[in-house]
């Protein structure tokens, strides 16, 4: 065990452990000098056989060897293991530079929006919000609206019968709701019925479901002109202020007399386009003075009280306001037309 063989070991074990790249090579290394079997282990058994007046030196030395590849094996993992740390901190840092994640942020579909428009401008003259169910029955619908079994206006609305004796049915308008309330509630009363409606049709302009505004004023001195001012502000504030508004004689049975009430064309101001078919003006809803029939169907008494009607599609308005040619548009949930709106 010459002094020359040691110092090689030593170097050999030093250079061997700088070199190491990971910590299973190091452990192996560690093994390999220090283990059980390990070559400073040996070496320090063979100690007995070495000279006398050399074995404390040599000891000596062998000792200081063991020490001082164990602090080198000790440096080596922690700086393996700061290398390491290191490298995984990099890996999961998050780089705040870069952009978010946009937010798809919704909002309320265009009826809905148009919807609350006409909603707010009848609030501010005062009148409630009442609502009614969608599944009705025949009296609701027809009878009680003057219009009994057979009657040949019930024509006018493309019904749905939900059971076989024709007896319930979606509401093919709001009207119903005018004697629900009427029902429950002594004059005056001044309602606005917004809802969905429903109808045996599909084309261009017409929807199986769409929605309507009803409208309804009771009390003791009700005019024909009170309806012509009110709808007036209203188209006013819906369309423009310079809409052109004319109201055509009509017949509904529920309202005597009754109208339709047109607006100048939106898109070509009156001069005559595709949309208004060439006649400058556009219906955008029935309206009239309620029937004395009516009134006594829901144990009002016709002498005392007088009242008018109205009811408007909400999709009719909406295409108009927006510009849109096809109903259906409203109902495909197609984002890229929704999010225009
Ligand atoms: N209910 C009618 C419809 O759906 C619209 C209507 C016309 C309602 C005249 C009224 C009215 O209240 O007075 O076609």
């Amino acid at each position: 065990m010459s002094k020359n063989e040691l110092t090689r070991i030593k170097k050999e074990a030093r250079d061997q452990i700088i070199q190491v790249k990971n910590i299973k090579e190091l452990d192996e290394l560690k093994i390999k000098y220090l283990g059980k079997k390990g070559i400073l282990t040996q070496l320090l058994r063979g100690l007995k056989d070495v000279a006398q007046e050399e074995r404390a030196q040599v000891g000596k030395t062998l000792n200081e060897m063991k020490e001082e590849i164990g602090s080198l094996v000790k440096d080596k993992e922690a700086k393996i293991q700061e290398v390491a740390i290191g490298a995984k901190l990099k890996e999961e840092s998050i780089d705040i530079t870069l952009p978010g994640k946009p937010l798809g942020l919704g909002k309320l579909h265009i009826i809905t929006q148009v919807m609350e428009e006409i909603k707010d401008i009848f609030i501010k003259m005062g009148f409630a919000v009442a609502e009614g169910p969608e599944v009705e029955t025949d009296y609701y619908n027809f009878e009680a609206l003057n219009m009994e079994q057979e009657h040949p206006a019930r024509d006018m609305w493309s019904t749905l019968y939900i059971d076989s004796k024709n007896n319930t049915l979606l509401r093919t308008h709001t009207s119903p709701v005018q004697i629900r309330v009427m029902e429950k509630e002594s004059p005056p009363v001044r309602i606005i019925v917004p809802g969905k409606v429903y109808r045996h049709d599909l084309d261009i302009s017409h929807a199986p479901m769409f929605h309507q505004v009803e409208g309804l004023w009771v009390d003791k001195e009700v005019t024909f002109s009170d309806l012509k001012g009110t709808l007036s502000i209203f188209l006013k504030q819906i369309f423009a202020s310079d809409v052109g508004i004319r109201f055509r004689p009509s017949f509904f049975p529920f309202t005597e007399p009754s109208a339709e009430v047109d607006i100048s064309c939106v898109i070509c101001k009156g001069k005559g386009c595709r949309v208004c078919k060439g006649t400058g003006w556009i219906e955008i809803l029935g309206a009239g003075m309620v029937n004395p029939r009516v009134l006594k169907n829901v144990g009002y008494n016709p002498e005392e009280v007088i009242g008018y009607a109205f009811g408007m599609g909400v999709e009719r308005i909406a295409m108009l306001k927006c510009g849109i040619d096809d109903i259906r548009l409203f109902f495909e949930n197609d984002l890229r037309f929704l999010k225009q709106f």
